[in-house]
């Protein structure tokens, strides 16, 4: 089995993770080394969000193993200008790599050319965007963007023979201490839930970059974060649906300063809304919020029923969602017209519920006005 403290590990065919992971630490850059074959034995090294300067010499290690040495790299792509995606680059041009190019998107070089990189280095990606660009050896990359993921100009990287997309910070996150090995599994979420809620301004962001991703042809087989554990296999699949599901950023700004009585008053809305439920679902409807990972951290249950201890909001769509999603009409749209009442009555932001019409979903601008419209 490979060491992940010594060797490279490659993900795909000649695509390698190059990074560095300290024993018992949770927070890691993860930089790659993509080596493109040539029929005649040459080959183009690019290497993708390479880092800072603290990971560098095992970057350099690994790389000199692959290729001979760092020398050899002929291309950089960074996602974003963040000094853990790409501070590097400017010593490694300017020492390591001097005929080596910089790929990244318009709105990156503004900032990372601040790293001393001259301008004769730079490749706009942006052209490439619909595409995708072909190098000297025959293959294709493509940039993908995922604007405010979390940078304005992030641009994702696919390479369509491999199936790899290197997503920079989007997919990434915390790695639990006891993780071992590079792919990520169930026990990722936790920490990619968190990093995404601190760093991603906005839920609208990643569902944009997750249907992007989902147009992508052939679909990816692999998503390379530039943090946390690469994702593989089924869990690519699972992981784009968790991602565009998760409220972060602003979408938690009102959930974020609620005060002692809004969160009481979320309580009382969503135990009208499982009292609503039980009509048809019986003592279930509480089992099927108890079960929710995702909830757990928002709300208590004792043998008073629940409480709700943080994100009210949020947490009374996520529970409408789990208690109607499956049912006819008529019964969802039940409960959803007491979530949305309910809220309106004692003054709580609106809460966003899709109302099912005629086998249909109405997106309903939940606001008393259109709730007596629809009523
Ligand atoms: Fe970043
Ligand atoms: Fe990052």
């Amino acid at each position: 089995m490979s060491d992940l403290m010594t060797d490279p590990i490659e993900i795909a065919p000649d695509t390698y993770w190059v990074g560095r992971r300290d024993p018992g630490g949770i927070f890691f850059a993860n930089p790659y080394l993509r080596v493109f074959r040539q029929d005649d034995g040459g080959s183009m090294n690019v290497l993708v969000d390479p880092g800072s300067s603290s990971d560098f010499a095992m970057v350099q290690t690994k790389c000199a193993a692959l290729i001979g040495s760092v020398k050899r790299t002929h291309a950089v792509f960074i996602n974003h200008q963040d000094p853990d995606v790409g501070s590097v680059v400017g010593p490694l041009f300017a020492r390591f790599a001097p005929q080596a190019k910089l790929l990244c998107s318009e709105d990156t070089w503004r900032l990372v050319r601040f790293f001393n990189i001259d301008k004769s280095r730079y490749i706009c990606t942006d052209p490439f965007v619909e595409r995708g660009m072909r190098l000297p050896t025959g293959h294709h990359l493509v940039p993908v963007p995922s604007p405010y993921c979390h940078f304005a100009g992030a641009v994702m990287l696919y390479d369509p023979e491999t199936r790899v997309l290197f997503t920079g910070d989007l997919f990434g996150g915390l790695t639990a201490k006891d993780a071992t090995g590079l792919y990520a599994d169930e026990s990722d979420w936790a920490g990619m839930r968190a990093f995404h809620q601190l760093y991603m301004p906005a839920r609208a962001a990643l569902q944009y970059a997750v249907a992007a991703i989902r147009r992508l042809d052939p679909l990816p087989e692999i998503l390379a974060p530039q943090h946390g554990r690469v994702i593989s296999g089924e869990w690519v699949e699972h992981y784009l649906r968790r991602i565009s599901e998760l409220p972060v950023g602003v979408d938690l700004l009102q959930d974020r300063n609620a005060s002692e009585d809004q969160l009481r008053a979320w309580t009382s809305v969503l135990r009208r809304v499982i009292h609503t439920s039980r009509a048809y679902l019986g003592s279930t409807a509480e089992t099927r919020l108890i079960d929710d990972p995702d909830l757990a951290p928002c709300l208590e249950f004792d043998e008073s029923g629940v409480r709700v201890v943080q994100l009210g909001k949020w947490a009374l769509e996520r529970a409408v969602h789990l208690l109607t999603d499956e049912e006819i009409p008529a019964v969802a749209n039940a409960v959803r017209y007491e979530a949305i009442y309910a809220a309106s009555e004692l003054d709580l932001p609106s809460p966003n519920i899709e109302l099912a019409e005629e086998g249909e979903a109405a997106q309903v601008a939940a606001n008393v006005g259109d709730f007596q419209l629809h009523h």
